[in-house]
């Protein structure tokens, strides 16, 4: 067999194990309801806070592309540091309180600079085991050594770093964990960062707009900042509604990877528009704090009523709420029966998941109605008297 067979073979037994990942074509603009080959309730994106169309954020986007233009022309480094990025990195600093950010393109590769920046062969990187595949690859690609914990295991996570001795040593985790919706314990592991001189990264990608203060993000709703030995990472792909990625913390460390980080350092810096979307953006997280409001009264609603027709939640209070069915075909069978009942819901399978728990991953953002919420719970009530769920 050729390696061109193989690929198709590959894709063959993917295919036989309920596996082949697929795409759906979408014909409207992002929102509680789009069109795919009919109007559909959206119950999994990430524009957790419903910014995603917003006017204001489009108004910002066409003013900035009439004054800045649409390209950045060239890397930071280069000369496409423009001034609404050097202001948005102050500003967001400032929102976070830390010394200074830094924005990447993606949340992808900011987190494979941070992994890689701060060490090389000596260093040790330790990872919560269901961590994104951002920060996985990024271990795995990195010349320090990967280690993964068992999942929010801060007695794993402390024995390992006592047996590290003298070498440095970084642990990441998401603060919200992405397919399952639960919150890391941050404060210990910022402790244990303190007390083995380590440096802590917190992954907020799904935390920040959405929790703490005004949406100033999973540190902040566990009293802790972007200071010492804390560094975070919010991306605006998701409640920001936008796009891009931005990392805060010392000035020690924005310093070090703006001279290290090749995902930085090698690509073209983001363009106006984006960044003008994401300062709106900001903005709108104070101006509009109902949203937030609105999305947690939605999040107690639904997990009321999922317990009431009996349906087994996880440990979540974020707008990730997860229904775990454990096989790949039945998750999507699940999946199809949801849309023909109007819900868009797509079935989160392995390798993104582990083996054995395959899942529909629901998401609720603040653009939804109660009743969009009804007809949810009521096709997820059907499921489960059907023997699915
Ligand atoms: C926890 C987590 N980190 C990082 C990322 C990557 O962010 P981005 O989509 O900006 O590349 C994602 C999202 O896809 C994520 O869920």
């Amino acid at each position: 067999m050729n390696w061109h067979q193989q690929l198709a073979s590959e894709l063959e037994a993917a295919e036989a194990q309920h596996l082949r990942r697929v795409r759906n074509v979408v014909s409207s603009p992002q929102g509680p309801e789009i069109s795919l080959d009919r109007q559909l309730i959206n119950f999994c994106s990430n524009d957790y806070l419903g910014f995603a169309n917003h006017p204001k954020l489009i108004e910002a986007a066409v003013a900035a592309a009439k004054k800045w233009g649409v390209g950045s022309g060239a890397s930071h480094l280069v000369c496409g540091h423009q001034e609404l990025a050097e202001d948005f990195e102050r500003d967001f600093a400032d929102f976070v309180g830390a010394e200074a950010a830094l924005l990447f393109s993606t949340g992808y590769m900011a987190n494979f600079a941070v992994i890689n920046a701060f060490f090389d062969r000596e260093g040790v990187i330790l990872q919560d085991k269901l961590n994104h595949a951002s920060l996985i690859d990024a271990g795995r690609l990195s010349r320090a050594s990967l280690q993964r914990y068992s999942h929010s295991d801060m007695d794993s996570l402390e024995s390992r770093l006592r047996e590290l001795a003298d070498k440095p040593a970084l642990m990441a985790t998401d603060a919200v964990f992405s397919m399952d919706g639960d919150l890391a314990d941050l404060s210990s592991i910022s402790s244990l960062a303190e007390s083995y001189g380590a440096l802590a990264y917190f992954d907020d990608a799904h935390g920040f707009g959405v929790l703490g203060v005004q949406g100033r993000g999973s540190l902040n709703s566990q009293n802790l900042r972007p200071r010492g030995n804390n560094l975070m990472l919010a991306t605006m792909g998701k409640a920001l509604g936008s796009f891009g990625a931005v990392v805060a913390g010392d000035q020690v460390f924005v310093n070090t990877l703006i001279q290290k980080a090749r995902p930085y350092i090698y690509t073209t810096a983001l363009p106006p528009t984006v960044i003008a979307t994401n300062a709106a953006a900001l903005s709108l997280l104070v101006e509009e704090g109902w949203r937030r409001d609105h999305l947690h009264t939605l999040i107690n609603g639904f997990r009321e009523e999922a317990k009431s027709i009996g349906l087994e939640l996880m440990e979540s209070d974020t707008p990730i709420q997860p229904l775990i069915v454990g096989d790949n075909s039945r998750a999507l069978e699940c999946s199809a029966k949801l849309r023909e009942a109007g819900i868009l819901v797509t079935a989160i399978r392995p390798p993104t998941v582990p083996e054995g728990s395959a899942r529909l991953r629901i998401t609720l953002t603040a653009a939804h109605s109660e009743d969009h919420l009804r007809q949810l719970l009521e096709a997820l009530s059907k499921l489960k008297s059907e023997g699915l769920l």
